[in-house]
């Protein structure tokens, strides 16, 4: 095992949970109510960031501008659908893998937290009752600025009572690599490699994935 990685922060949505598809989802929805469609493009740039920063992508990829009063309805209601989508959450959105590599990193006495953009992580989390094993959550309620920023990170290591170089970031967003590189962690991308280039390593997922496999991508 890597002597220098002495935590790890996880994102949430696309790394621990597969909920950035239903994240997706809820912004096509919105836009077919404005009248255009979402490219696949538009789908990556919106992983990793707030909910507003993601609805004025959106709009800005549909050409529409519209106030500010009105941005906040429409962020609202795509929150409405997204939690919707939500209902009857079970273990089933929790990514293959996930749990036996938390319980691995727990029995190595690395301890854990989650970095996320999101307002709804405590939600989701309780709901599938992973909370106890991180000492931390940071999320989109915590912050004043969103990634590429790593205050999230920075928060979470902070609560960890460690140095940034010796956190390991797991983030499936090209915001949330460039946020943990921006504030000095070390990073592995969760995904595929074209799209998160920036990441030190990338893996598809945690499945069979031990920690040790994940340190030694380190060294
Ligand atoms: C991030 C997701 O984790 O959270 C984004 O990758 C999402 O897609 C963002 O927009 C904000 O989430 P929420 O739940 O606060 O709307
Ligand atoms: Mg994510």
């Amino acid at each position: 095992m890597s002597k220098e990685i002495k935590g790890i922060i996880f994102d949430l949505d696309g790394v621990l949970v597969d909920t950035a598809k239903y994240h997706f989802k809820s912004w096509i929805k919105l836009s077919a109510e404005l009248g255009f469609e979402l490219t696949p493009v538009v789908e990556e740039k919106l992983k990793g960031i707030s909910r507003m920063d993601s609805l004025n992508i959106v709009l800005e990829s549909g050409g529409i501008s519209c106030s500010e009063e009105e941005k906040k309805a429409m962020a609202e209601k795509k929150n409405t659908w997204y939690l919707d989508s939500l209902e009857g959450l079970d273990n089933d959105v929790i990514l293959e893998g996930v749990l036996s590599f938390l319980d691995a990193v727990k029995s190595h006495n690395i301890p854990m937290a989650v970095g996320s953009a999101s307002k709804n992580a405590t939600t989701i989390l309780s709901r599938l009752d992973m909370t106890d094993y991180f000492v931390s959550i940071i999320d989109g309620n915590h912050v004043q600025k969103t990634k590429p920023d790593p205050e999230v990170f920075v928060n979470a290591a902070r609560d960890l009572q460690l140095e940034e170089a010796s956190c390991l970031v797991f983030e499936d967003s090209q915001k949330g690599i460039l946020a943990a590189k921006t504030g000095g962690f070390r990073v592995i991308g969760i995904g595929e490699k074209t799209a998160l280039k920036e990441a030190e390593a990338v893996i598809s997922g945690f499945q069979g994935v031990k920690v040790e496999d994940v340190m030694a991508l380190l060294n």
